[in-house]
């Protein structure tokens, strides 16, 4: 999704400029933040005005900005930039990229620019044909920039042929396809995902809790997201968030306490969900009864009584509807697979996710390795990554245990 990307345009001097503030509303009707580099000779064919306004933005075409005297910062501007496009890119600034040539604004940018970027030619047929110009586009290909091929038509010069800038539309499209999510079992999903430890009071300043961090849910929450799912998810206490990318909207976080509490909001969220994947590290036990006021130290021994939570994840997979899945976790210290197995039939999930606890996995640690068993026998073991990658690969998996026929209809 191209929403909220950062996009910079990039316009060089010729006549297929005009078509670019047509770009900019397109890519600022997606949802898009532009920004717009021109060369001088490019503002011979577009005014700045048209595209600041359009773009929201200040339009960017000297070292220096003639009012304030402040530099341009090419180096922020490219790593602003989610993507950078440069349309309509004449034969000049081809060559001046393949040499690594700046005497330019743009060309500075683009010799600084970490993210992907894109060159729309457009020049006259016989220009384009050019061996020269030709190569150029090869190595720049080879290079890793993706070439918007010129179109056949009417040019400028009055001939017609191959060289035309292709349309807004199609820069658009380029852009867009590059930026949408691939089409897996995940897209339009709306999954429940629990994450976190649980605290179950004692008494106003005292807590039974774990060591969890949410860490692992999080990055399942922003795996789904950046594969076009919707995500609930249901966060127990701890200072971690879902980061601020460009994919956060599809995460809506309600923030719970203790376990009651989590299996209250868990139900009434799942019943508009398609499925869920609890990763929450859910206390077990709960004192019997909170102690009003501050236990006070007097005794030598004090004792507490504890009583069964609820089972969140044997709650809802036990009464989930037919087109539900459930996916839960095992965090274990000894018999890893035999015990998870117990818990995938027991709680009757379509896979359960096996944590064995040592020092660089499960609880807060930054990398993790599991075991993924599913309820017709098969078993996938994964290598010690760290737990963005852990979810990805996790999603991998279940995108084929959950989705099959789906997958399967769509070829
Ligand atoms: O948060 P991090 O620091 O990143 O650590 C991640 C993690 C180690 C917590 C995570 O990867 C993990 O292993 N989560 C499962 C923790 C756990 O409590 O496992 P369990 O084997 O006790 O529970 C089995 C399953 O039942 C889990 O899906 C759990 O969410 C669920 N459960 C358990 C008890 C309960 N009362 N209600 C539940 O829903």
């Amino acid at each position: 999704m191209i929403q909220n990307k950062n996009i910079l345009i990039g316009i060089t001097g010729g006549i297929a400029a005009y078509k670019i503030p047509l770009l900019v509303r397109l890519l600022k009707q997606a949802g898009a933040h532009v920004q717009v580099i021109c060369t001088e000779s490019a503002l011979q064919f577009v005014t700045a005005q048209t595209l600041s306004v359009l773009s929201e933005n200040k339009v960017h075409s000297e070292f220096f900005d003639p009012e304030t005297h402040l530099w341009n910062h090419h180096v922020n501007l490219g790593l602003w930039a989610d993507a950078f496009i440069i349309a309509p890119a004449g034969s000049n600034t081809l060559a001046k990229m393949v040499q690594g040539q700046c005497d330019n604004l743009l060309l500075t940018t683009y010799l600084s620019a970490r993210c992907p970027v894109w060159v729309a030619p457009a020049m006259d047929l016989d220009m384009y044909e050019q061996p020269g110009v030709k190569l150029n586009l090869e190595t720049l290909k080879s290079r890793g920039v993706h070439v918007i091929d010129a179109e056949e038509g009417p040019l400028a010069s009055g001939l017609s042929g191959k060289g035309r800038m292709a349309e807004p539309e199609t820069l658009f499209q380029a852009l867009n396809d590059y930026f949408a999510p691939p089409v897996t079992g995940w897209l339009g999903k709306k999954v429940l995902v629990t994450a976190g430890p649980t605290y179950e009071a004692i008494d106003p300043v005292r807590f039974i809790g774990n060591h969890s961090t949410g860490k692992m849910g999080i990055c399942i929450a922003e795996a789904l997201a950046n594969l076009g799912a919707h995500v609930e998810l249901v966060l127990g206490p701890t200072h971690l968030s879902v980061s601020e990318n460009r994919y956060a909207g599809n995460i809506k976080t309600t923030r719970v306490k203790s376990a009651k509490e989590m299996l209250q909001v868990c139900k009434d969220l799942f019943v508009h969900c398609d499925g869920l994947i609890m990763s929450a590290a859910v206390a077990d036990y709960t004192p019997e009864f909170v102690a009003p006021e501050k236990i006070k130290k007097s005794d030598e021994r004090i004792s507490l009584n504890l009583v069964k939570n609820p089972d969140i994840l044997f709650e809802l997979s036990t009464h989930r509807e037919q087109h539900q899945f459930s996916v839960g976790f095992a965090l274990e210290t000894q018999n890893g697979e035999e015990n998870a197995l117990q818990k995938l039939h027991k709680k009757r999930l379509d896979a359960i996710v096996l944590n064995m606890v040592n020092e660089n996995t499960g609880f807060q640690s930054e990398t993790n390795k599991i075991v993924i068993l599913d309820n017709s026998g098969k078993k996938i073991e994964s290598d010690l990554k760290s737990k963005s990658d852990i979810a990805v690969y996790l999603l991998e998996h279940l995108n084929l245990i959950l989705f099959k026929h789906e997958n399967e209809n769509r070829h």
